[in-house]
């Protein structure tokens, strides 16, 4: 965390009914209204985001999805269009979630299609990025993590960059109670950054690298201490509004701590 603003997002994958995400937010909200000092994203199930515009409308809260299509409308049947997402109030987006490349199928090709359209439409994309743990072991880590942001980048300018966030998210740690220790984080939200920094210059420098992978309101504090790590893409830890929010807090302490506040 250096002089970038801090994120937390949570992604709730393909969990809660309506019912479940407005009582979620308005518990939620009561918890974080006065959060100024990073950024708090909801990245919920399609379904959920037209009920929960109404209930985060002029909150601190900034609302996201976890998909979108890479085309503008038409016969997609089963997608959703960045303009859909911006109908809903959304700000934000997932793209190239692991979960979407593994079983999904989705390509790095189709996720640099979707970062562009994103980006067009004038939605912040959240790129996910990470190694499974074969490639880990293999010692090739960082290679597939450069070749995954590469292609995702391929095209785009550096005030493109500008107005993305990329989450460095490792397989074998999501959704497995396994964390990256906070230096494998830092080395590779680091290598990211370097990668950028070849590709786009100083740019670098300004976008705000998450780590994500069972990150928990008490490991939160340690992954923020590290230079490289700008917040964090929470999972299963999202799902409590109670629990995501003490999070939140004990991530906004670190920040208010390092800008010595
Ligand atoms: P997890 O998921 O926090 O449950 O590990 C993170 C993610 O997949 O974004």
């Amino acid at each position: 965390m250096a002089n970038r603003r801090t994120v937390i997002a949570g992604n709730w994958k393909m969990f809660k009914t309506v019912n479940e995400a407005e009582d979620y937010a308005v518990r939620f909200l009561e918890e974080v209204k006065d959060v100024t000092e990073l950024d708090i994203i909801l990245c919920a199930p399609f379904t959920a985001l037209y009920p929960l515009k109404n209930e985060l409308e002029e909150s601190v809260v900034h609302l996201g999805a976890q998909n979108m299509s890479w085309a503008d409308q038409g016969a997609y049947t089963g997608e959703i269009s960045a303009q859909m997402l911006l109908d809903v109030a959304c700000t934000y987006v997932i793209l190239g979630h692991s979960e979407r490349r593994e079983l999904f199928g989705e390509t790095d090709e189709e996720i640099n299609k979707k970062v562009q359209k994103a980006l067009a439409a004038g939605l912040t994309p959240i790129l996910c990025v990470g190694e499974n743990l074969n490639v880990r072991e293999e010692g090739k880590a960082v290679e597939r993590v450069r070749a995954q942001v590469t292609h995702a980048l391929s095209g785009l300018s550096t005030e493109d960059l500008s107005r993305m966030v990329i989450a460095y998210e490792p397989i074998w740690a999501i959704g497995t109670g396994k964390t990256a220790s906070s230096q494998d984080a830092q080395d590779m939200c680091a290598a990211i950054r370097a990668n950028l920094t070849e590709l786009m210059g100083p740019t670098a420098e300004k976008v705000s690298i998450l780590y994500g992978g069972s990150v928990k309101a008490e490991n939160i504090a340690e992954l923020l201490t590290e230079p490289d790590v700008d917040g964090a893409l929470v999972g299963g830890a999202s799902l409590d509004p109670l629990s995501f929010a003490k999070l939140i807090h004990n991530a906004g302490s670190v920040v208010t701590r390092m800008e010595g506040r």
